[in-house]
């Protein structure tokens, strides 16, 4: 194995459009005029036209609802307003609506953005943009925080992340029940980390679960961990795993169900215990 620290780049010919853009964007949020959720909403589809309609940026009430422009256009110019779509987790009765709807602009936004050429693979404005997000987004968002494109939320408000949390390219994080990260953990491509379930009977009978990932923790790519999942500090999932018990510190599990396959060498002593049977998680 290699140690391969990332490497610092150049900045591009257009970094001060995008520091002045990135700043112009936390000012407003800093300083909603009025109403914040109103506010988020306009600055979501002020800041949606200007990337991806800028011929509509001055006149976009009258561009909706000018019957002389394509049907699809209006659509698609009136879906940059945020009080014009519907996300998921409207329809759930659990989303509490007094916190979600000041975050819904801010996730419209992320979402959206990561679908433009300015945004999807583009790392150093994407990153900026979407930590300037997550902290009025998140119950609680640590310094340092780093989202790859396409991450995905349930309620956005029930995330709590400390310090230095990475977080890589097409990930679910479901946090109807609330999700804890804690510091430097990092969750690989297209992760799912869950906090709800649904009753084998009724799909109806819906159970809300705090899903707990401590300080070090590896969720590698494609794993899954389920709703209620503790994973104690420095533990590892491996690829393609699904973690349906909690997940020892220390150690590295892999399979379905995961399993322990081993306890990381830097382990201290109690973790290296092994146990004949694992926790299982409240249900
Ligand atoms: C979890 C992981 C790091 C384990 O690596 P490791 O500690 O070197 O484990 P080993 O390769 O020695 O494997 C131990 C056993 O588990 C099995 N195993 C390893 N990874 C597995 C996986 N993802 N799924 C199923 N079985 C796996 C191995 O086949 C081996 O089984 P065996 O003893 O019957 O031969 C690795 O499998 C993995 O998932 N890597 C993902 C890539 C990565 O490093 N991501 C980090 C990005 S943050």
């Amino acid at each position: 194995m290699t140690f391969l620290p990332l490497r610092s780049l150049t900045p591009t010919g257009s970094a001060n459009i995008a520091d002045a853009w990135l700043e112009r964007i936390a000012d407003r949020l800093a300083n909603p005029r009025g109403d914040v959720a109103a506010d988020r909403a306009l600055l979501c589809r002020e800041t949606l036209v200007e990337l991806c309609y800028p011929e509509y940026a001055a006149n976009w009430d009258t561009a909706v609802a000018d019957g002389a422009l394509p049907m699809g256009t209006r659509l698609a110019l009136s879906a940059l307003d945020p009080r014009n779509i519907t996300l998921e987790p409207e329809f759930y009765s659990d989303c509490d609506d007094a916190r979600f709807q000041p975050v819904k602009p801010l996730l419209w936004l992320w979402y959206s953005f990561d679908r433009t050429v300015l945004g999807g693979q583009n790392v150093t404005v994407g990153i900026r943009l979407r930590r300037l997000l997550a902290a009025r987004i998140f119950k609680h968002c640590g310094s340092n925080f780093k989202a790859f494109q396409h991450v995905e939320f349930s309620f956005g408000y029930n995330m709590e992340v400390a310090d230095d949390v990475v977080i890589h390219r097409h990930v679910l994080l479901d946090d109807r029940g609330g999700i804890r990260l804690g510091n430097g953990v990092s969750v690989s491509d297209y992760a799912n980390i869950y906090s709800h379930t649904h009753s084998i009977v009724d799909q109806r009978d819906v159970t809300n679960v705090l899903t707990v990932l401590e300080d070090g923790v590896r969720i590698t790519y494609h794993a899954t961990v389920l709703a209620g999942v503790h994973v104690g500090e420095q533990g590892m999932v491996g690829a393609s795993a699904v973690a349906t018990k909690d997940v020892r510190p220390y150690h590295v599990y892999v399979g379905i169900p995961a399993k322990s396959v081993r306890v990381k060498p830097n382990a201290p002593e109690p973790c290296t215990i092994l146990r004949t049977s694992e926790h299982r998680i409240p249900r």
